[in-house]
């Protein structure tokens, strides 16, 4: 006999990223969001410091993002994404092109970072290969990166938890060593002085596996789930450089980076550095309806528009690529940032956000502060024997003091939405300091 679920029964969600044991015997529930504010089910207001998970930059429940998904739903619900089209999706792919670095002009929809990751990885070995040159096929990342879970991002990221579980993942895969030194970098503000020459590290690559076997490097700009590791200075030119040497395309993943959270639309906008192809989600609908996409150039693109055209030139794509309520969602946001001047904003907030921040210096077990744009990271040393503890308790005591913190390793990782006021950048460090001085 069936036995009917319990009404509120926690057992059946196999939560993601989540100490599923842990939560179950003290949940932590939001119910509603509006502008800045979560609400929990015990009717407490939470001041999101983390734009839910990197994604919701124009803060909650915007009108022109509600509206537009709701009349697009009475509208044209779905539409095939194969062989057929439909306006939005058109309409869509213009205007966000339209505020891509310059030479951006194509744009493949995904619904998720991980998609858009492993599609771009698929886009530049395929690239090579329609131009002939067939045996670029390995991929390089970094440790470190975090590239979403599926396997072409998981074997090119590099946080060793997210990979143990897993296999040996995609063959051809190398990797270059992180940036983070905190001997050289603690407590910089913005970008590290020090660190260039890590990028050197692709020659060494390069001279290991050949060149001329390498199809694409792929990195953040800035590696945010890792802990928010900035790049140092010139050293996203001198990967530039390198993969120019060698014809290696150059990947950035701007899933967080993307649509301003660094004070600027993108990343490369603010250091001045420009990939090949690049990956967005998140921030791509503000969080709403789920999406991502790839950018790429007129020179990648064209490069697959040979050959007979009844034939399909790229043979990928998902059932859900430019799904009619994500693009009207996309749309709706696209509006929203325009109006409150979103893109930028973390520029004139940067270095009021910077002081707050680096004003926990000296809290107890605070080893660095980092911050670009309108995000931050405070790391703390690990409580010995048990990474990962002291950073957790920090975040259960913060979500009970009424912010929302996320911590990775044990680091805190802090990026509202680009809607905030200073006084919630005071009221954020004000209270997450009373937290850290009462942490074991
Ligand atoms: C840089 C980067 N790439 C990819 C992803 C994966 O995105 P998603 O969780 O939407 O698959 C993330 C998610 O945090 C990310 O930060």
């Amino acid at each position: 006999m069936n036995v009917p679920p319990r009404p509120n029964d926690l057992a059946s969600f196999w939560m993601p990223f989540t100490a599923n044991r842990q939560f179950k015997k003290a949940p932590r529930m939001f119910v509603a969001a509006d502008g800045m504010h979560y609400t929990t089910d015990d009717g407490r207001k939470v001041l999101d410091g983390t734009a839910g998970l990197w994604c919701c930059n124009a803060g909650h429940n915007r009108p022109k993002i509600v509206e537009a998904i709701r009349q697009q739903a009475g509208e044209l619900d779905y539409a095939p994404a194969f062989q057929m089209g439909h306006p939005k999706a058109f309409e869509f792919a213009n205007r966000v092109t339209a505020i891509a670095p310059e030479g951006f002009d194509h744009v493949f929809f995904t619904n998720s970072g991980s998609e858009s990751v492993d599609t771009a990885l698929k886009m530049a070995l395929a690239y090579h290969r329609v131009r002939g040159e067939a045996q670029r096929v390995r991929l390089i990342g970094r440790e470190r990166g975090y590239h979403g879970i599926n396997f072409g991002g998981m074997s090119v990221g590099g946080i060793a938890g997210n990979r143990k579980m897993f296999g040996v993942m995609l063959p051809g895969v190398d990797h270059i060593r992180h940036t983070h030194d905190l001997a050289r970098n603690a407590f910089t503000r913005g970008e590290p002085e020090f660190g260039v020459e890590f990028a050197d590290e692709l020659e060494r690559v390069c001279a290991l596996h050949d060149p001329s076997t390498i199809a694409a490097v792929i990195v953040e700009p800035m590696a945010g789930s890792t802990g928010v590791l900035i790049p140092p200075k010139g050293y996203l030119q001198r990967l530039r450089e390198i993969c120019d040497k060698h014809g290696i395309l150059l990947i950035f993943d701007e899933v967080i980076t993307g649509f301003g959270r660094l004070g600027t639309p993108f990343a490369s906008d603010r250091f001045g550095v420009k990939p090949d192809l690049f990956t967005a989600a998140k921030g791509l609908t503000n969080g709403v309806v789920p999406m991502g996409a790839v950018f790429t150039t007129s020179k990648i693109h064209d490069a697959f528009m040979t050959g007979p055209e009844h034939l399909i030139e790229f043979a990928h794509g998902y059932t859900y690529s430019a799904n009619p309520i994500a693009c009207a969602a996309g749309l709706g946001t696209l509006d929203t940032y325009a109006e409150d001047g979103l893109l930028t904003r973390g520029a004139e907030l940067e270095s009021y956000w910077a002081d707050a921040l680096h004003s926990l210096k000296g809290l107890p077990h605070v080893i660095d502060l980092r911050n670009l744009g309108l995000i931050g990271a405070i790391e703390l040393e690990p409580i010995a024997g048990q990474p990962t503890k002291r950073a957790f308790d920090i975040f259960l005591d913060a979500y009970q003091s009424g912010i929302l913190i996320r911590t990775t390793g044990d680091i805190i990782a802090l990026s509202p939405p680009l809607i905030i006021e200073k006084a919630q950048i005071d009221e954020l460090f004000g209270k997450l300091a009373e937290v850290l001085k009462r942490a074991a």
